[in-house]
């Protein structure tokens, strides 16, 4: 079995935090039980490219005990867990081509070796194996039956090329379940951003003014949870509406310009570049802290910190010290600007990743299911998948709810009955 990852003796300790993850994924482990027995990917050749976490080694798992022939990369250079990819290939015989700290090369090598000569479905996050394929691998479409992504950047990606008439496969989005986004974008990426800033600084969050960049289901998250530490939070955005939310969810809502002044901790989460740009870091407090937790590291526009700075030194793991030359000011950037929550943290706690990932088996399977009907277009996750697992995530929770009478049911369904 062929494979790259940094270390094979780290198997024994990335086991254990695998089976640890495995136990707050009850919704994944049905899934996994019922594919053992069914089998329903025999045979299918599945490309990951995933955050090389203990939860994406649970999926995988959930993936091969289908029946699938899986192969594993990381979508993002830094956020890969090295124990978590040696238990793969030692203890689950999964060939994963990951290394925490990996160079672009590197990265793009990765994708390349899980793509091989031949996959049948790919599982993105973020969409770089599609477009790798889009653009370079185009030999390998006539074999695919359609792909899943799992994040709001994957989506925009792939819904602009559905329309510029492009797309050569369908694809399933998965971020856009209700069952995915309202749950690990706002939660999950609001509690392990914060995980990630503390872990990464020590620093309290009571008192501090924390800017938070795009008000999406995961800035919602960050805001939600950094205003519970007690810090005072500020919005930026651009879209009116979103504006209006932060507005009357009780958030000062400000443009960057002004918030730079006078924020103490920034974090990026809008899917865009170059959210914090040179202007805004002139403004800055000196120590100010500087995080994102959107997809990709081009929020922060690092090539114009490292222009306007006489040096910069590791001041703490995770923790690059930039001066500033005009003004002798320092900034703090977390993470080298990539997903604070997964290169300074852990990532989404398993029980929220539980859902997601139930969403990325089940897209999978219902991809080698219905391929033949399906078109190259940007497809939502089946209503009656979202639902399953909400009813399956609330009874793993103990939580019981209330069922339509059928004289209620009849009375949503007329019109006729009024005042
Ligand atoms: N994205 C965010 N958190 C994650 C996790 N724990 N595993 C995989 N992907 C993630």
């Amino acid at each position: 079995m062929k494979y790259d990852i940094s270390d094979i003796r780290l198997a024994g300790k990335g086991k254990l935090r695998i089976e640890w993850a495995e136990e707050n994924m009850p919704v994944v482990r049905l899934i996994r039980e019922r594919f053992k027995k069914e089998r329903p990917l025999k045979g299918i050749k599945i490309a990951c490219c995933l955050h090389v976490t203990t939860e994406t080694a649970v999926l995988v798992n959930a993936l091969k005990s289908g029946g699938a022939d899986v192969k594993l990369c990381a979508s993002n250079p830094l956020s890969t867990q090295d124990d978590v990819a040696a238990s793969l290939v030692k203890d689950y015989k999964i060939p994963v081509f990951a290394r925490r700290g990996e160079n672009n090369t590197l990265y793009y090598e990765h994708i390349y070796s899980v793509l091989g000569n031949k996959v049948h479905v790919t599982m993105d996050d973020g969409a770089d194996l599609v477009s790798t394929i889009h653009k370079e691998r185009r030999d390998l479409v006539s074999d695919i039956m359609g792909s899943t992504e799992e994040t709001t950047t994957g989506i925009i990606r792939l819904r602009s090329l559905e329309k510029s008439k492009k797309l050569l496969f369908p694809v399933i989005a998965v971020n856009d379940a209700d069952t995915k986004h309202l749950f690990d974008n706002r939660y999950g990426t609001g509690q392990s951003t914060v995980d990630g800033i503390i872990r990464a600084t020590n620093i309290l969050m009571a008192g501090k003014v924390v800017v938070v960049s795009g008000y999406g289901w995961c800035g919602r998250g960050v805001a939600m949870r950094a205003r519970g530490m007690g810090a005072n939070v500020v919005v930026t955005e651009v879209e009116p509406v979103r504006s209006l939310e932060a507005v009357m969810d009780g958030f000062s809502v400000l443009p960057m310009k002004a918030a730079a002044k006078i924020g103490d901790i920034f974090v990026t989460l809008t899917g865009n570049t170059s959210v914090i740009a040179k202007e805004h870091f002139k403004m800055m407090k000196d120590g100010a802290i500087v995080a994102n937790s959107g997809h990709f590291n081009v929020e922060i526009d690092i090539p114009a910190l490292e222009k306007m700075s006489s040096k910069k030194r590791f001041i703490r793991s995770g923790v690059e010290e930039y001066r500033l030359k005009d003004s002798n000011k320092r900034i703090n950037l977390l993470g080298e600007g990539r997903l604070v929550n997964l290169a300074c943290a852990e990532g989404h706690p398993a029980i929220v990743m539980d859902m997601s990932f139930a969403n990325q088996a089940l897209a999978a399977e219902y991809l080698v299911k219905n391929s033949s009907g399906l078109e190259k277009k940007v497809y939502k996750v089946p209503e009656k998948i979202d639902k399953y697992i909400s009813s399956l995530k609330l009874k793993s929770m103990g939580v019981n709810i209330d069922k339509l009478t059928p004289f209620q049911k009849k009375y949503l369904a007329s019109w006729e009955i009024g005042t």
